[in-house]
């Protein structure tokens, strides 16, 4: 097994690119299913959710080359297959988009439900519902789901939750279905915007992706498209907190500002100096940070994917702080091994009580989740001491070289492999 080895007191400095965003980059994959011809796609993040989409598309007939760093070509002309291998599947939340994508092209799909970090339930009612309305049967056969219509038509959904998948997914759907779609109460983050901008370059007509109203006049078919993926606001969150919270100054470059809105709020609130650039963010942590609440709602709200990290941070802030996690109920994980190393911090319902101002020390601490794990990373570098981190693999699924792009910034964390976990935990 490998596990971060993380030299604790440390700050960050210097300047790093953000990559491609994950959450736009995992669901224009699957969309790519929704043409017969070849997409360039551009600013992939090499990540290992990508790595096993690519697999997943590979396994239906695509065929996909790598043209470029972060660049790929994918010939969707070969694809005849509609059901994705249950193994694969498994492995990440974002297969889910093979429902709507494989729905939107054969009108047919068979797969199993999608694994992904265990936040607590995460239901996919409202995927269904779309599905549904667009006049789709949905069945469960042996832990399969079965879905399938004779035809789509375009239909008006209200979705009782607003849902980053459900949206997509509804909108892949939608987009090759007879007439017109409207989904109400949508989500709105910035990824949303980027599949649908890559939808509409292979010929599709999505409007209003960005507001809660998104409206979807179905085409024929879909032809080929480059498109090239936004940046991901979270790792640059996950960059601007690690600086803050190390007391460290970073330039954090080629993002959208604007998507930062919510964090760059938040840092200043604690004290952190935050100046905004076309394509940049300059971050210079505090030496007294102050205490901050911190309340996750779907996009422009504080993303609940830079929680645990935004939780660490306020360890070290003085004062008592809390953090209300309004997206998912289980995301909380991460909390207990934040008090091994020392953090103070009661759970409460959905809320979790910071009594910052403690001093954090190293201690063995496994990732449970991806963004649980950066926070460790994060924790690691603040703490005093010298961290060992495993479960690594859920960090490499959304964090591109996570230990090589943070050594850019001037501190010391190493990868290093262990024969086994009683090394790191012994006893367990
Ligand atoms: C996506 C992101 C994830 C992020 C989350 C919220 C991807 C691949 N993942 O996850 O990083 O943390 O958005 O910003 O883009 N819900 C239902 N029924 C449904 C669907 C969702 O009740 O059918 C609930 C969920 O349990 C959760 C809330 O709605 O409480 C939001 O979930 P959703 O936006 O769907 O998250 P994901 O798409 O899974």
């Amino acid at each position: 097994m490998e596990c971060l080895l993380i030299k604790g007191k440390q700050k960050i400095s210097g300047s790093i690119k953000v990559n491609g965003a994950k959450n736009a980059a995992v669901a224009i994959l699957p969309a790519a299913l929704l043409t017969e011809g070849i997409v360039l796609v551009e600013n992939l993040p090499r990540i290992t959710d990508i790595d096993r989409l690519v697999e997943i598309l590979q396994a239906l007939g695509a065929k996909v080359s790598v043209t470029d760093e972060g660049c790929m070509r994918i010939d969707l002309s070969g694809v005849k297959s509609f059901s994705p291998p249950a193994l694969l599947v498994n492995k990440l939340r974002a297969s889910y988009y093979f429902m709507g994508a494989l729905l939107g092209r054969f009108r047919e799909v068979s797969i199993p439900m999608p694994g992904g970090c265990n936040l607590g339930p995460r239901p996919i009612d409202q995927h269904i519902k779309g599905f549904t309305a667009l006049g789709a049967s949905v069945e469960l056969e042996h832990g399969i789901m079965k879905i399938k219509a004779k035809k789509l038509i375009g239909a008006h959904i209200y979705l009782d939750v607003v849902s980053v998948g459900a949206t997509v997914n509804i909108m892949l759907a939608a987009a090759c279905a007879e007439g017109k779609t409207v989904i109400e109460n949508a989500a709105k983050e910035p990824e949303i915007v980027d599949v649908a901008n890559f939808l509409n370059a292979m010929g599709a007509q999505v409007v209003g992706t960005g507001t809660d109203v998104i409206k979807i006049q179905g085409v024929r078919e879909l032809g080929n498209a480059e498109h090239n993926v936004i940046p991901d606001r979270i790792e640059a969150g996950t960059f601007m907190i690690a600086t803050a919270a190390t007391k460290g100054e970073a330039v954090i470059q080629e993002i959208i500002p604007k998507h930062l809105d919510p964090i760059i709020a938040k840092l200043k609130e604690v004290g952190t100096e935050v100046e905004t650039g076309p394509d940049w963010v300059k971050v210079k942590g505090s030496e007294r940070m102050s205490s901050a609440d911190v309340k996750t709602f779907p996009y422009p709200g504080f993303p609940t994917d830079l929680q645990a990290p935004m939780m660490v941070l306020l360890t070290q802030a003085t004062g008592t702080s809390i953090i209300t996690e309004n997206v998912f109920e289980g995301r909380f994980r991460h909390v207990d091994e934040l008090k091994k190393m020392g953090a103070k911090i009661k759970l409460s319902g959905r809320s979790a009580i910071i009594e910052g101002g403690h001093e954090l020390s190293s201690a063995p601490v496994k990732a449970m989740d991806l963004r649980g794990g950066a926070a460790f990373i994060i924790a690691g570098l603040a703490s005093s001491g010298e961290t060992c981190l495993a479960g690594v693999e859920h960090i490499d699924r959304g964090y591109e070289r996570v230990e090589e792009r943070l050594k850019s910034l001037g501190v010391k964390i190493e990868r290093i492999s262990m024969e086994d976990e009683d090394e790191i935990f012994p006893g367990k």
